[in-house]
């Protein structure tokens, strides 16, 4: 179909190049992900709306280099790919795909919480490697969470599916943010951050990616955590700062970690490869079929009202919207 045209930068699941296809002219990058400016901007330049994924650099200059771009719809509820106030300035919408991932993410957050505080993989390992020669009362024993605190970092979301599980577990919840929530559901405590990690077991990360939260775990942080307390993050890598958390895993401090995502990522802190005490994923947090799909369709939403003239629905930066 001729019309504006639209770049979509990776290859999408469900119905989402259907939809834009519907409607308008459409490209989609197949291969490795375009994580270069210049292979970026060769793709997209002359797109009227592009689709894009998490591993894409929009920058200032990616944005310059594209004159009749009026929509960046980001596939991912986090935006830290996207230079926001360039965006802003050139007045190109930025939208993101938020609610449809939240539950999915909030399960694999368990899935390390338990896999950390169980010892999974590094119990899978065992099997594997042929060490299980028979039952033992004193086999890879973990921690119990019934009756502990999750420290909750950043209430949004994605923090709060998490905390609506912790009843099942037996845990009770507190969190930080900005300000506290009316009505926390499930009951849970308002701490300034330091008191959180002081007093939390596990302590979980769904903060936003941006200036002011790099680091936001760094040594003296790690240092408030008590002894065999466990670190979970599936929000963004370099909110911890990842050789402080190798230290104090070799210092014997912590009881493990559980990470999604990644400081570098693709790439992984050598420190943390050979640990038994960490279990490391490759950026799953809402990588099931059906959210995906949904992700994708979301994007494709966004992109599509934003060429037909009307507000997206889940913007990021637009005319009047400020995020
Ligand atoms: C996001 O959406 O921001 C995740 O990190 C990728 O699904």
């Amino acid at each position: 179909m001729a019309g504006p045209a639209v770049a979509v930068t990776a290859e999408l699941p469900g119905r989402a190049v259907a939809m834009l296809d519907e409607h308008h002219a459409v490209r989609v990058h197949a291969g490795p992900m375009l994580t270069d400016e210049d292979a970026l901007i060769d793709f997209v330049a002359d797109a009227d709306g592009a689709l894009t994924v998490l591993a894409n650099p929009i920058s200032d200059r990616v944005l310059g280099a594209c004159p009749n771009l009026r929509v960046v719809a980001n596939c991912a509820v986090g935006f830290d790919n996207v230079d926001l106030d360039a965006a802003r300035r050139r007045r190109i919408w930025v939208t993101n795909t938020p609610d449809v991932l939240t539950e999915a993410t909030a399960d694999l957050t368990w899935a390390l919480i338990l896999a950390a505080t169980r010892r999974l993989g590094e119990a899978e390992r065992y099997v594997r490697h042929g060490r299980f020669r028979g039952w033992a009362l004193d086999t890879l024993l973990g921690s119990g969470i019934q009756g502990r605190q999750l420290g909750i970092v950043g209430f949004g979301r994605i923090g709060r599916a998490v905390a609506r599980r912790a009843p099942a577990f037996g845990m009770s919840v507190a969190y930080t943010g900005p300000e506290p929530v009316a009505d926390p559901d499930p009951p849970a405590a308002f701490l300034p951050l330091d008191e959180l990690l002081a007093t939390s077991l596990v302590v979980s990360l769904h903060a936003p990616f941006n200036a002011a939260t790099r680091h936001l775990i760094d040594a003296d942080r790690l240092r408030q955590m008590p002894d065999g307390a466990f670190l979970i993050n599936t929000a963004r890598g370099p909110l911890v700062d990842e050789a402080a958390l190798v230290a104090a895993l070799e210092a014997g401090r912590l009881g493990g970690a559980g990470l999604d995502v990644f400081e570098h990522e693709p790439a992984v802190h050598p420190g943390l490869l050979d640990r038994d005490d960490v279990v490391l994923l490759p950026h799953i947090g809402s990588a099931t079929r059906e959210t995906r799909a949904a992700m994708a369709e979301l994007a494709a939403s966004n992109l599509l009202a934003v060429l037909a003239g009307d507000d997206p629905p889940t913007p990021v930066v637009g005319p009047g919207i400020n995020r």
